[in-house]
């Protein structure tokens, strides 16, 4: 497709002239995988991975601004674009036609729903379903209410989401011969990702904010807890390298991570990369946090209540090696992407935000 022109208007042509619609075991012909989100950062960093090699994978980016500069950049890297909407149940069957694989991440913040995120997720797992679609990757979460006894909405919708896959595995399981259900040709076959936060957090929703000239505070109320980190960017070569081998990974439940810091860890590393400021850990305790006025400050408060626990968060960073065995450190991230807090914190005192 060419890059001037990402609007999507006739997947049946496009991906009948791929061959799609095999099964995921060989790659004598590219696989087609539909990546949901791949205009933000989790979906974007899937789709890149994925297009890297395109003998094996053609990319299907979902949209619903097909015209935007990111929908174009993918184009530009080879993807075909497509016009589809979470919460329209026709469109999704049209992005996923013909497809080999779904990689799906759904999403809250945008509406601070769970009960949308949810109905959203199970749109497309009903669409990947009636498409004959042969797995679905899906960014899942622990079930947090149940750990930690409050609501967690952001993550407990994952979980909701998680469950519903599990069922329908379970009914397209049934009565299949035991060779079928041991590998799923027919029928749903999926993989669950748990992540772990981050790096990327660091200058989005967690930049660093300034406490008095040059000093700034990491203001993560993790209290004594170690957090599971990683680039959001490594993400996407590991999901490069299950859709590569996908029937190990068929039904698996796997927590990723590069990374186990606390946050005295975490501010050394900040205070190592940057010379002219000094950061710290303001050590904001999480019932103080739950009261901030902003709003879904709650369920951030409720994430790392279970982040700081650990205990039932089970993250790998041996199997995530195996996977990316180029997932980075904090301290290896932060050598190429120090700038980009720089220059988050450097905007918010342009704007006197801080
Ligand atoms: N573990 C962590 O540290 C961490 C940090 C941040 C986020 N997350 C989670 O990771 C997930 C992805 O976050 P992100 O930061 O990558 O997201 P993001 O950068 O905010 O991007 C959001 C993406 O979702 C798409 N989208 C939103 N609503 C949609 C809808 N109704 N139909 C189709 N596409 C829709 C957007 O597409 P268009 O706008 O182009 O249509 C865009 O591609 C979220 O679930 C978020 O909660 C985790």
């Amino acid at each position: 497709m060419s890059g001037d022109t990402p609007e999507f208007t006739d997947i049946f042509t496009i991906s009948s002239a791929m061959g799609c619609g095999s099964s995921m075991d060989s790659f004598d012909e590219p696989k087609t995988v539909v990546v949901f989100g791949a205009t933000g950062l989790l979906g974007g960093s899937v789709a890149r991975a994925l297009l890297n090699d395109p003998f094996k994978f053609r990319v299907r980016c979902v949209t619903r601004r097909t015209n935007s500069d990111k929908a174009r950049e993918l184009a530009e890297l080879g993807a075909v674009i497509v016009n589809a909407n979470l919460d329209d149940t026709k469109s999704l069957e049209k992005a996923l036609a013909n497809a080999d694989a779904m990689f799906l991440t759904t999403h809250f913040w945008e509406e601070k729903n769970k009960q949308k995120e949810i109905v959203q997720g199970l749109n497309a797992i009903d669409a990947a379903v009636s498409c004959g679609v042969s797995h679905i990757i899906f960014n899942g979460s622990e079930n947090v209410k149940k750990i930690i006894g409050r609501d967690c909405n952001h993550l407990d919708s994952k979980f909701s989401i998680e469950e519903y896959i599990r069922e329908v595995d379970t009914e397209e399981g049934e009565g299949g011969s035991p060779a079928e259900n041991e590998e799923k040709i027919v029928g749903l076959n999926y993989t669950i990702l748990r992540l772990p936060f981050w790096y990327e957090n660091f200058y989005t929703v967690f930049k660093p904010y300034k406490l008095k000239y040059g000093v700034y505070a990491l203001a993560l109320p993790m209290e004594d807890g170690i957090l599971d980190c990683m680039a959001v960017e490594d993400v996407g070569e590991c999901v490069y390298d299950i859709l590569c081998k996908p029937k190990l990974y068929y039904g698996k439940t796997l927590g990723l991570s590069a990374d186990r810091l606390s946050m005295s860890n975490i501010v050394d590393i900040f205070n190592k990369h940057f010379d002219t400021m000094k950061f710290k850990d303001p050590k904001i305790k999480i019932r103080d946090y739950e009261n901030f006025k902003f709003a879904g400050s709650k369920d951030l408060a409720a994430m790392f209540e279970f982040y700081r626990d650990g205990t039932s968060m089970v993250r790998d960073i041996k199997a995530t090696k195996k996977l990316n065995s180029r997932a980075k450190t904090l301290d290896k991230w932060m050598d190429e992407n120090k700038d980009y807090i720089e220059g988050a914190i450097r905007e918010d005192e342009e704007d006197g935000q801080t």
